[in-house]
């Protein structure tokens, strides 16, 4: 039975009129969906919307007992849609038979994973991708990563999280393109088109995934699974609108999340789901819930049990349940009751079948089971190149007093201290599930590649070495080894190198942190390693933006490097040595202190924002109000100089503000122009600055650009209470410069 009909749906596809009208194929894929949707019951209809975590080798026998048993009948009686976390063809290609041949309908699984920043080639973690500000690299990141996934069975990534944060503290800050909702929405973008590609049905692409809807970012005190309690401003301003273009952009998926928003579980919230995405924004995806975040509605305490969670989810607009199994357990029982009605889940099972159509599992549900594909792509050296580049693009150089940067090769004796320099694994940083450890180059193999000379001694050992992505990293507090040499080693060479920061199991999913500084030991190191040399260049490797005021203060040189992924090392030392010029910008904010956070560019002014003669303004009795390093901040090797603003304002639809660009020093360098605007005065405060337009341009020493940027409708307007687009009249200040404190400043009427 279940075979012919699988034939009979390969046949209608095949005999289609082939033609490439978008139209014609929709119309075709609605066509096959309506049939297959007549004969499901409503058990397989509530099968396609749960999801399973992989649970036992497949490749070996069927498990014998337990959860994984039931699983494994569950897939044989067509009651699972997907599965996450199976990777490899041989594995793929067993589980997707056996539902393909031994269920009634043969209805393929789409198997998820996060794939992050790569998969088995690594990336620079997405918080350092979103400092290049360069979509196209950005894109062709996420491209490389689907090459890969994809030639090991995957066909959808969880990814990209979409989330803007505005807390350090949260682990998960490095997932993400950081705080700005412009730079974030067109970082959506780009990630989604490069895992998608133009068509969703090559064997190269993966479905995306835009997540966490939503808010998840705003998780109180930056703690993980934290509430988030916002206004409709912020929701609607800054936080839908990077879902929003990944919408625009056809992302297939979206993931809920684990918080409650205002009182409601996000996987239980029908207006984000239903009203906003599905109605509002007209989506015809699917939506995945957060691994348990169906079940976890109870403790929640907003579903009574199991069953109630089932009923809200679905209600909400949750279509697939990631592994709570609340759907498969109790969905039936809820609509034979008259709880649910089916046309919901007829609803969510059109959404997920759409995709899996659109995958082009219904044609060749083994199309990513290409073995031959799987032994090609793993490691390609084309993709160690995209992910050099990528790397190099993502570093920002944060302080360089005196040009200490860049070195010269050789006539200086230098020193390299720190544990992080000589680790291979934690520049991979966090969320690279499907990546081998140690396959990082680390800097110190960067500098033997470019046959640098130096000493290396690593000082105290900072953290321990067997941290995973499942435990605790553990920092050393006390045991001062090592200390005593790496002063030695610096009193006598010329230059040091201080590669210094956090593990990179430090940042991800439930690695939230109250202290924002150098864990460790690693600042009594520096400040040791500082009394006897001053010649130091810092290179930081972290997850999220760091509180380093002694350090800024202190130290001469500061290289931003995040976690760079496998070509750290060697992007590194490009960097470090002038065959690179730096030219990333800052995602986010880094704070002073932590007593700062949230701080961020773009919040609204108070009423009494200025210095005052008492202390009745906004401020702080111990800490000054700026940021360390602000937000679209970061130096390059050579300078540039802004001139000329012009403001345009006779055009019918838009505004037209261009600069001239001068670089004033002794190299090639880009540079990335913002443009911000300043609504002054609206129906809904608007914040003291937005970005509303980016432009990274190259210019070789002495060269000049005027660079233009057009305002219209879409970047003046701002989401009202009733979640109403407005553009009001009134006077808008504008700045182009070269980050959110630094630039050009005039003003415009908008009539
Ligand atoms: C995370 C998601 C992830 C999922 C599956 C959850 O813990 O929040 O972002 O996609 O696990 O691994």
């Amino acid at each position: 039975m279940k075979a012919n009909l699988y034939y009979l749906l390969i046949i209608s596809l095949y005999f289609a009129p082939f033609n490439n009208c978008v139209m014609a194929q929709e119309k075709s894929i609605e066509k096959n969906i309506d049939s297959l949707l007549q004969q499901m019951t409503l058990e397989e209809k509530v099968g396609q919307m749960n999801q399973y975590n992989g649970f036992w080798d497949v490749t070996g026998p069927a498990p014998q007992g337990g959860n994984a048993e039931i699983k494994y009948e569950h897939l044989k009686k067509g009651l699972v849609g997907s599965m996450l976390n199976v990777v490899g063809t041989e594995e793929v290609r067993k589980l997707q038979k056996l539902v393909v041949e031994e269920t009634r309908l043969g209805i393929p699984l789409i198997f998820g994973y996060d794939v992050i920043h790569g998969y088995k080639t690594l990336a620079p973690i997405p918080l350092a991708e979103a400092a290049s500000w360069d979509m196209e690299a950005i894109e062709n990141s996420a491209k490389i990563a689907a090459q890969e996934a994809s030639a090991v069975g995957l066909n959808w990534t969880f990814a990209p999280m979409v989330d803007i944060s505005r807390d350090p503290r949260w682990g998960r800050v490095m997932e993400g393109g950081g705080e700005d909702t412009y730079l974030g929405a067109e970082i959506a973008k780009a990630r989604v088109k490069g895992f998608q590609g133009d068509d969703l049905s090559k064997p190269n692409t993966l479905a995306a995934c835009a997540k966490h809807f939503a808010a998840y970012g705003f998780a109180e005190a930056g703690k993980e699974y934290n509430t988030a309690d916002i206004g409709t401003s912020t929701l609607y301003n800054a936080v839908l609108p990077p879902f929003k273009a990944a919408v625009d952009a056809d992302v297939k998926t979206l993931m809920n999340g684990f918080n409650i928003l205002n009182g409601i579980p996000v996987t239980g919230n029908k207006m984000l789901q239903r009203d906003i995405l599905k109605e509002k924004w007209g989506f015809d995806g699917f939506v995945i819930s957060d691994w348990s975040s169906v079940g976890e509605m109870v403790p929640h305490g907003f579903a009574e049990d199991l069953k109630h969670a089932a009923e809200l989810g679905v209600k909400a607009g949750s279509d697939m349940d990631m592994e709570s199994s609340a759907y498969v357990l109790h969905l039936v029982e809820n609509v034979k009751e008259g709880k649910v009605d089916e046309s919901l889940i007829d609803d969510a099972v059109r959404r997920i079948l759409r995709v899996k159509f659109e995958l082009g599992l219904f044609e060749d549900p083994y199309k990513y089971c290409n073995e031959e594909r799987e032994k090609e792509e793993l490691y390609h050296e084309d993709h160690q190149a995209a992910v050099l580049d990528m790397a190099l693009k993502s570093i920002v150089l944060l302080k360089n007093d005196d040009n200490l940067l860049p070195l010269k090769k050789d006539q200086q004796k230098i020193a390299v201290i720190g544990q992080l320099a000589n680790d291979n694994n934690s520049s991979l940083g966090s969320w690279r599930l499907g990546s081998d450890n140690n396959t990082g180059v680390s800097v110190l193999e960067g500098l033997k590649n470019q046959s640098i000379n130096f000493s290396y001694e690593q000082g105290p050992r900072i953290f321990n070495e067997e941290a995973n992505f499942l435990n605790e990293v553990k920092v050393n507090e006390t045991d001062t080894s090592g200390m005593q040499e790496a002063v030695a080693l610096a009193k006598e060479s010329d230059v040091v190198l201080m590669v210094l920061g956090e593990h990179g199991f430090q940042s991800g999913e439930g690695r939230s942190r109250t202290q924002l500084d150098l864990p460790g030991l690693q600042l009594d190191l520096l400040k040791a390693v500082h009394e006897v040399n001053k010649n130091i260049v810092m290179i930081l490797m972290n997850g999220r933006p760091l509180a380093i005021h002694w350090e800024a203060e202190n130290i001469p040189a500061i290289l931003e490097t995040w976690q760079l992924g496998s070509q750290a090392g060697n992007a590194i030392t490009e960097a470090l040595f002038g065959d690179y010029n730096p030219s990333g910008k800052l995602p986010m904010t880094f704070p002073r202190s932590v007593g700062q956070v949230p701080i961020y560019y773009n919040h609204f002014s108070t009423g009494r924002p200025d210095p005052e003669s008492t202390v009745f303004w906004t401020h702080y009795g111990d800490e000054k109000n700026e940021p360390l390093f602000p937000f679209g901040y970061g130096l390059s090797y050579t300078t540039f100089k802004y001139t000329d603003l012009e403001i345009d304002t006779n055009n019918q639809n838009s505004i037209e503000v261009s600069a001239t660009i001068q670089n004033t020093g002794k190299v090639t360098g880009k540079e990335v122009v913002q443009l911000y605007i300043h609504d002054k005065v609206a129906s809904v405060v608007r914040p003291v600055k937005e970005l509303k337009g980016f432009q990274k341009i190259s210019l070789a020493p002495g060269a000049s650009q005027k660079v233009t940027f057009i305002l219209t409708d879409k970047e003046l307007g701002f989401y009202n209470h009733d979640y109403e687009f407005v553009v009001e009249p009134g006077t808008f200040g504008v700045m182009v410069g070269t980050n959110s404190q630094e630039g050009l400043t005039g003003t415009f009427v908008l009539n």
